[in-house]
């Protein structure tokens, strides 16, 4: 009697020793999705990074004219003869600096954070699709002369960069609105597409 409860027990062990080892059972959807290959988990960095790089919080300051857009919807002000000038920090009489300052302002609604200024034209994202974004910004003839790795330091470390998710409040007191993924979500990314070698999907 002892003895076939102990055989017993061996089977029941035996049979849970080895539902375990078995691997759970996958559709074949699920088997697709856990095969990425390092192609895929670039594209899909660069879907991220993009995400945040077609937000108006950096397209505001990278437009296609001279003259900063703001707001969520991205308006012109021009009722203050408002424009980059030369190099996009303004123009002599009435720069950037003479209303924005190093930080955001929350009572006035003027955002600010250091080297406030509009990105020179070569440099300009507004009405451009993310293939071409991303193209113009690793062509150092267009980039500033900057190398990728100079760009990833850009995009995960400038100032004026990191402040799209520290964007204060408007003139009537509403909080901006900051990109859709988080900031270390983003930066994770950045590093990603780049340190595998900066890919640009077709579309
Ligand atoms: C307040 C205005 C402002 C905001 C906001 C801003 N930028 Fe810029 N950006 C600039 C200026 C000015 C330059 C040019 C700086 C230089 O060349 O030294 C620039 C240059 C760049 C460059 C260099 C290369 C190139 O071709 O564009 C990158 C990359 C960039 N910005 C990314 C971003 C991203 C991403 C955001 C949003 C998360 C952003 N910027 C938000 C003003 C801004
Ligand atoms: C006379 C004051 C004044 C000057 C000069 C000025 N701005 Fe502004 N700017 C404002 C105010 C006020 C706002 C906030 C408007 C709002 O969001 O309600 C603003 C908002 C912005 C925004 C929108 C930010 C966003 O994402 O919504 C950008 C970009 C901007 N300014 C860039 C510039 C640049 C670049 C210059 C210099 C070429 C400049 N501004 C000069 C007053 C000024």
């Amino acid at each position: 009697m002892k003895k076939s409860i102990f055989s017993l027990l061996a089977v029941l062990i035996s049979l849970l020793a080895f539902s375990i080892s078995m691997p759970p059972d996958l559709s074949e959807g699920q088997k697709s999705e856990l095969k990425t290959s390092p192609q895929d988990s670039s594209n899909e960095a660069f879907d991220k990074m993009m995400q945040v790089l077609m937000h108006q919080r950096c397209v505001n300051c990278h437009p296609a004219g001279d003259v900063p857009i703001k707001g969520e919807d991205s308006h012109v002000t021009r009722s203050l003869g408002i424009s980059g000038g030369e190099k996009g920090h303004g123009l002599k009489s009435i720069n950037c600096q003479t209303c924005h300052t190093d930080e955001n302002n929350d009572f006035s609604g003027v955002p600010g954070a250091p080297h406030w200024a509009l990105a020179p034209k070569s440099m300009a994202w507004e009405g451009k699709t993310r293939v071409e974004i991303a193209t113009q910004m690793m062509d150092p003839k267009l980039n500033g002369g900057r190398s990728a790795k100079e760009i990833m330091e850009h995009l995960t470390e400038h100032e004026l960069v990191l402040w799209a998710w520290d964007p204060g409040v408007d003139a009537e007191g509403t909080p901006r609105e900051t990109p859709p993924v988080s900031k270390d979500e983003y930066i994770a990314a950045v590093k990603e597409w780049i340190n595998k070698g900066a890919i640009i999907p077709n579309k």
